[in-house]
């Protein structure tokens, strides 16, 4: 059959609200035009995340009743770390409540003053833990990733070249080399397994752990078995394990393909970094056993990784973002091709060029889709990165609007109307204004930050 369907029915539903575009206006002026700032009973499509926002299966609740909440030695730490274990392969397991505290406990071992580390882009809280050591966090993404028009099929890769070159200059002061997949900030770009292989076999060479951020695994294998040269016969679990089998350590947030709304982990090969990593934990987390999390919520990561590898699942997932780029490309709105994994990618400053950078294009996409249809997105350009550490304000590489998709949330007919609100305001794009901001925190602006129409 050509049609891709939902592969699972719906046994329990979550209702969502209309309002009128009067009410969005007075709630958008309310809100100080930050999508932030809104109650999410006042959103009717939710697409600020793909983070902790999936929704779980009959599997997953079972799992959850079975929940062993001893403080030390429950079955429930065992389940999780067998499952981890069997598609990842890591010596050492340590849970933690989410991707962040991972990284924080990471870089509060490998960090400090003078280090350098790099990555193919880092994700914000990763560069956020590696700055707050007094690290310097370093993207060597390649250059396709950088030109949303390109049709290159892993966009996430390393650039090769600009690593050896980092790593000949700065190998004495490189305490691990990174790979995020997919590459979240450049669009959900996978990354192929003949870079991950290139990158650590690099990183091996210097004596260095290569340390992969492994949110979206799954996706980034899929793409893998789709694109990649020779893998097309090979199951997920199998590319998993190859992509993850070079690797020195992973950090993960389990709310993105766990499957779960929360919950995370780092897992080590190295005793000794792992011993450090595990006292750090106890400090900052909980027990080894548990790292902030409830024995249920272990139990319904173990249920999640044996479901986010299916690949009917993968295939349902993937499709539905193809299918939004698809139609939007066709209705002549500049998006991010390929399609990323667990996102969208509006072009904000392709669509929108008679809004110069500093009056934000992706602010006056994310307003008008809350506007115009009551979707959430979240801006990823000038907003986000424009302020710079010396406080002047410089355009982002890109704008962006990220239209990112909660897993097993949304159906083919909340895709159709995305699509539908887009080419309602594409009728008058031309006619939207950017903004100013008027009021704005000294860190992670977009946040917090109040602005006014212009
Ligand atoms: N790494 C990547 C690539 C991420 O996308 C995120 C979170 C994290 C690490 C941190 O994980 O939230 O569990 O602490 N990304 C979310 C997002 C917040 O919306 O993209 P966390």
């Amino acid at each position: 059959m050509k049609t891709i369907i939902e592969p699972f029915r719906i046994k329990s539903v979550e209702p969502i609200r209309t309002t009128t575009r009067k009410e969005r206006r007075e709630l958008l002026k309310k809100s100080g035009y930050n999508l932030f700032a809104l109650k999410s009973q006042d959103v009717l499509i939710d697409l600020l995340t793909d983070s902790g926002t999936a929704a779980m299966s009959a599997g997953q609740w079972a799992a959850m009743m079975r929940g062993d909440e001893s403080y030390a030695g429950s079955p429930s730490f065992e389940h999780f770390e067998q499952a981890v274990r069997d598609l990842f392969g890591f010596r050492h397991i340590i849970p933690t409540h989410q991707g962040r505290a991972a990284e924080a406990i990471l870089f509060s071992i490998l960090g400090g003053k003078g280090k350098r580390v790099p990555n193919n882009t880092h994700f914000d809280t990763t560069r956020g833990n590696i700055e707050a050591s007094g690290a310097e966090a370093v993207d060597l993404l390649c250059a396709e990733g950088l030109n949303p028009a390109d049709l290159s099929p892993f966009k996430g890769n390393m650039d090769i070249g600009k690593l050896e070159s980092f790593m000949a200059a700065n190998a004495g002061c490189v305490p691990c080399v990174m790979m995020t997949i997919t590459n979240n900030a450049g669009g959900g770009q996978p990354v192929s397994l003949a870079n991950i292989k290139a990158v650590a076999e690099i990183a091996h060479r210097y004596n260095k752990p290569f340390i992969i951020d492994g949110c979206r695994f799954a996706e980034n294998a899929w793409f893998i078995k789709c694109r990649e040269d020779g893998q097309g016969g090979r199951s997920i679990p199998e590319i998993v394990r190859d992509m993850f089998a070079c690797a020195d350590g992973m950090t993960m947030s389990a709310k993105k393909d766990a499957l779960v709304n929360i919950g995370g982990w780092l897992a080590l090969n190295d005793d000794k970094l792992a011993a450090q990593a595990r006292m750090r934990l106890i400090m900052t987390e909980g027990f080894p056993s548990y790292g902030g999390l409830a024995g249920r919520d272990l139990e319904a990561i173990a249920q999640g990784l044996s479901e986010v590898v299916e690949e009917d699942y993968l295939r349902y997932r993937v499709r539905t973002n193809e299918y939004i780029v698809e139609r939007l490309d066709k209705l002549g709105i500049p998006v991010v091709k390929p399609a990323g994994g667990h996102a969208v990618f509006i072009d904000a400053r392709a669509w929108l060029p008679h809004i110069p950078p500093l009056q934000y294009p992706g602010q006056a996409v994310a307003v008008a889709l809350y506007e115009v249809g009551g979707i959430r997105t979240c801006e990823i350009g000038t907003v986000m990165f424009g302020r710079q550490p010396d406080g002047t304000e410089k355009p982002a590489q890109l704008d962006l609007v990220r239209l990112a998709m909660p897993r097993r949330v949304y159906t083919q007919a909340h895709a159709d109307y995305i699509v539908e609100v887009c080419e309602e305001i594409s009728k008058t794009s031309n006619e939207l204004r950017g903004f100013s901001i008027v009021e704005e925190p000294p860190a992670l602006r977009h946040f917090t930050a109040r602005f006014a129409p212009l």
